[in-house]
């Protein structure tokens, strides 16, 4: 995701002023220094969520202060504890399961829809699931899975294929199964009036936000 801070999501934070940012999957924190760095600038906050954090999360939490609060914890579990976030960046565990469900949530605990950016709505996870942890995920929501990679244009996973050492389901398509297929789910789903952008690369962005004039023409100057 951090691929998009210049060009894509720096632009739609500052226009849209955003000042409490949600951060689902942190990794080894790039992307989460990137939106620190805009949060004390501009007054603002970030809650970043991991349950597997790659960084000295301690340490950034004395030297940043209240720009800065960490979730050691699923998305799930962690977010109905977040209150006021005008932005959320999902980019943590990339299968529907997780996916639907931190949209509904989303949808759920605030007044006013905030403005969702989605990393891996396209190729590879599009249409197939990923699980960080497969146990998280209950049975019923858990495609047959295996560690083998993917190709462009097949279903089924290759030796030696793309992200070939991570829990990949078996095979592609079908209900309840990849990123963009949560996000179809959720957008049927919800009475909201809510518009839907993607870029295709980089393995793909999606933006989800409230049908608003001023709203639609910010977004979409910072999507070319
Ligand atoms: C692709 S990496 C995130 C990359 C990061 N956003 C960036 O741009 O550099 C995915 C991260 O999601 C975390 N993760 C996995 N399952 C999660 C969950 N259920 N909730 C929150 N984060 C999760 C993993 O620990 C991992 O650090």
């Amino acid at each position: 995701m951090n691929r998009f801070w210049k060009k894509t999501i720096l632009p739609i934070i500052e226009k849209t002023t955003r000042k409490h940012i949600v951060e689902i999957g942190c990794y080894t924190g790039v992307n989460t220094e990137n939106i620190i760095k805009y949060c004390i600038k501009n007054d603002a906050k970030l809650s970043a969520i991991d349950p597997y954090p790659l960084f000295p999360v301690e340490e950034w939490k004395e030297l940043y202060k209240d720009h800065f609060y960490f979730y050691e914890d699923l998305s799930l579990n962690a977010l109905p504890n977040i209150k006021d976030y005008d932005i959320v960046l999902i980019d943590g565990d990339h299968n529907w399961y997780t996916v639907y469900n931190e949209l509904n949530l989303i949808e759920e605990n605030n007044n006013s829809f905030p403005i969702i950016l989605l990393h891996d709505v396209s190729w590879p996870y599009a249409r197939r699931d990923l699980y960080y942890n497969p146990e998280n995920i209950p049975e019923e929501y858990r495609h047959p899975y295996g560690t083998d990679g993917m190709i462009p244009g097949q279903s089924e996973l290759v030796a030696g294929g793309f992200n070939c050492t991570l829990n990949n389901a078996l095979t592609e398509g079908g209900e309840k199964n990849g990123v963009l297929t949560a996000v179809e789910d959720f957008l049927d789903k919800s009475e909201l009036n809510l518009n839907f952008n993607l870029i295709e690369k980089f393995n793909g962005l999606g933006i989800i936000y409230p049908n608003r004039k001023e709203l639609n023409k910010k977004i979409e100057s910072c999507l070319e």
